[in-house]
């Protein structure tokens, strides 16, 4: 069901600066008898850019789905500007969502959809009453904001894998959210690329005042972007700290990710 929100313009009823925004309590989470996560807690707070680590199987994504509300946890709370989403019924889960961007490793773009056509789908599912006008406003300034302003009436198939993710990147923004979760947004892309990506997630929070939550394994993406790094080990998060503290660690388990 297509439910008309709000067409406030953002950002200006933006979370302040350093208030928790999401809060996550004693999530479990399994599929039969595979553990993923077991009491994982963690808060982020406004404007702040959280990055996930952790092994290939961690429960990376499984996290950032439970967040979104695309997969339910066994037990635990999830709540995103004080509303826990597990408990959430289709339309508030949709509500949620236009202050949630997610970023999908792979971008989840339609192919049968012009560039414009995928811009404008999350606007008119979420926004009904905005004015044509309005949508070809919106999208212009979401492809400026990714510096790809003609490239609106492109197919994806035309692009390469960097102009995907700025896409993408461009979709997720369109609704202005207020917090945004980014699964592996450097992954599968060459390093001056992946730099580039880098520089635009942070540009674009600074611009829009957004949190995040990134998972990445690119260390030169998490020194870039992390304001605090968590370490998803065993279920838990196992480490918790600014890059340079976990960078510092003499836990065996934490160093590994930074002797790449
Ligand atoms: N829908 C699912 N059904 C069953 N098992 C799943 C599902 N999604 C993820 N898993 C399992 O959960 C674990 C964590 O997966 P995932 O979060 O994708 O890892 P990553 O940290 O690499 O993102 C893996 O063992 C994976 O096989
Ligand atoms: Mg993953």
């Amino acid at each position: 069901m297509t439910t008309a929100i709000n067409t406030k313009i953002k950002p200006e009823d933006n979370i302040a600066k350093g208030a928790p925004v999401i809060v996550i309590e004693h999530l479990f989470k399994r599929f039969g008898k595979n553990v993923v996560l077991k009491d994982f807690n963690l808060t982020v707070h406004g404007e702040e850019n959280v990055v996930v680590l952790g092994k290939s199987g961690a429960g990376k994504s499984v996290l950032i789905k439970c967040i979104i509300g695309l997969l339910k946890p066994d037990s635990g709370k999830i709540l995103v500007f004080g509303e826990n989403v597990p408990g959430m019924n289709p339309d508030e889960l949709d509500k949620v969502r236009t202050k949630i961007g997610f970023l999908f490793q792979a971008n989840a773009l339609y192919d049968s959809m012009t560039v414009r056509e995928n811009l404008e789908f999350p606007l008119r599912r979420h926004w009904i009453d905005l004015s044509q006008k309005q949508v070809d406003q919106m999208v212009s300034e979401a492809l400026e904001n990714v510096g790809l302003k003609n490239t609106g009436d492109m197919m994806p198939s035309e692009l390469s894998g960097g102009m995907l993710k700025r896409i993408a990147l461009a979709r997720t923004l369109i609704l202005k959210p207020e917090v945004i979760l980014y699964d592996e947004p450097t992954t599968g892309l060459d390093p001056v690329t992946s730099r580039e990506i880098d520089r635009l997630i942070l540009t674009l929070q600074k611009k829009y005042h957004t949190s995040s939550i990134v998972i990445s394994h690119d260390m030169n993406c998490v020194k870039n972007i992390a304001d605090r790094v968590i370490l998803l080990l065993d279920g838990v998060c196992y480490a918790d700290g600014t890059y340079e503290e976990l960078e510092q660690s003499g836990d065996e388990k934490i160093k590994q990710f930074f002797e790449q």
